[in-house]
């Protein structure tokens, strides 16, 4: 197992009507900003139980921000921190899915950067100019990418088609209030899209080489087999109360740091879907299960003992050559993809090898040019992986 040094702040707040807590987590005497996206938070009710509860506690000053949309831009985040400034806002409270969450992180991080820093240096850096943030939880309404338990974020600037990433161990949510029952209005396709997200979270801090990291490796081994079990009921049983919450906390566990704790990490397939996203806006999680499958078959000498211990736990593939496990796992993954109806093949968007210099250009424009768990994957490596995806 590798050295680390693990610690997650962030108190959770699990179960229906756990929005009332919100009460005794946000300071009594705070200025809020409540921010959130397009106004599912408002048509299905979860912003006022939201207001309800904070009017309970007597907070004295709330405003609003809406409007940040899925993978949320710098421009409209902007806006947000000059509210901030202008009101003198010293609490944020993101209601909404990971990009409300990661947009909310950014304001917090840029509301507090010295006068004269560029802020759109946050994600040049990675998050390394980031010396202090202003506090702030969130009300999770949409489960996937974790946002809601750990420090990172991804942000876009619209104008380059930029999407970029960045962490700082000031950007942890001081709580997130976890309700199943707020999923229950989303749409099929992001209920899907979540449970890809997460198992993508998994692969990419389970399936590199082995580092004798049993409990980080049974721990993955559950959640991924968890998502397979709940898959189906997950999207097709909005109302399941207990589908929702297995998924809201296996997704959360999923990339809150303690699987990631002590073993190798490749976010290859994130970096090279977040290039997916930036030039064809297709959506984060489509984008990871286009790229796993070929990650798993360009990587499968690199990666071969974790792909086959794979095949064992998640899939109980036991029997066949070690290379027809490995391509009966790959096969599996995709299929579970698919059978929630989210595509594995670049074609699917209509894209072809014309698409693939771009994206590689990409790549090397943001420096992601040794990525992997051996910051072996170069670009001609993640052309490969591209062309495996069409
Ligand atoms: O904007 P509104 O109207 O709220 O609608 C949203 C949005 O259109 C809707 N939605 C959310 N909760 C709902 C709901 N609709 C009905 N009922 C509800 N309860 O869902 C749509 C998608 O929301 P979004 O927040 O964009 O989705 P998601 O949570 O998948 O977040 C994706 C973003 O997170 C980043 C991605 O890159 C992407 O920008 N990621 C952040 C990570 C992190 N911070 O650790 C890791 C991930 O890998 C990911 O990269
Ligand atoms: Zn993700």
């Amino acid at each position: 197992m590798q050295n680390f040094d693990y610690q997650n702040p962030t108190r959770i707040l699990f179960g229906q009507g756990s929005i009332a807590k919100l009460a005794k987590a946000v300071p009594a005497n705070a200025r809020v900003l409540l921010l959130y996206g397009g106004g599912s938070a408002l048509r299905n009710g979860t912003l006022d139980e939201v207001k309800a509860a904070l009017a309970t506690a007597g907070i004295g000053h709330v405003s609003e921000f809406s409007g940040i949309e899925p993978n949320p831009t710098f421009e409209t985040l902007m806006r947000a921190v000059q509210q901030v400034k202008a009101e003198q806002i010293d609490f944020l409270l993101a209601v909404g899915g990971g990009s409300v969450i990661d947009g909310t992180k950014f304001v917090a991080a840029a509301a507090a950067l010295p006068e004269g820093e560029d802020p759109w240096n946050i994600l040049l850096t990675g998050g390394r100019v980031v010396k202090s943030a202003l506090p702030f939880g969130s009300v999770l309404t949409l489960p996937a990418t974790g946002s809601e338990m750990n420090n990172g974020g991804v942000i876009t600037k619209a104008a380059t088609h930029d999407k970029l990433p960045f962490s700082s161990r000031c950007t942890y949510p001081q709580f997130s209030v976890l309700d199943p029952t707020k999923t229950f209005t989303l749409p099929k396709r992001q209920v899907a899209n979540g449970v890809v997200d997460a198992f993508v979270h998994i692969t990419e801090q389970y399936l590199t080489y082995p580092a004798n990291a049993r409990v980080q490796d049974r721990f993955a081994e559950g959640l991924l087999r968890t998502l397979v079990e709940i898959g189906q009921d997950a999207v097709n049983k909005p109302e399941d109360y207990d589908t929702r919450a297995n998924l809201m906390w296996t997704a959360t566990l999923a990339l809150n740091g303690l699987i990631g704790a002590g073993v190798p990490q490749d976010w290859a397939t994130h970096m090279i879907g977040h290039e997916l996203t930036a030039l064809h806006g297709i959506d984060h999680a489509r984008t990871l299960a286009v790229v796993l499958p070929a990650v798993m078959q360009v990587r499968r000498e690199e990666k071969r003992a974790k792909l086959l211990q794979y095949a064992e736990r998640v899939w109980d593939i036991r029997d066949g050559s070690e290379d027809a496990r490995i391509d009966q796992a790959i096969e599996r993954t995709r299929a579970f993809f698919e059978s929630l109806e989210v595509p594995t093949r670049l074609s699917a968007y209509q894209l072809d090898a014309t698409a693939i210099d771009p994206l590689v250009a990409q790549l090397e424009k943001h420096g992601m040019v040794k990525l992997g768990e051996k910051q072996d994957i170069n670009l001609e490596t993640s052309r490969h992986i591209l062309q495996a995806a069409l």
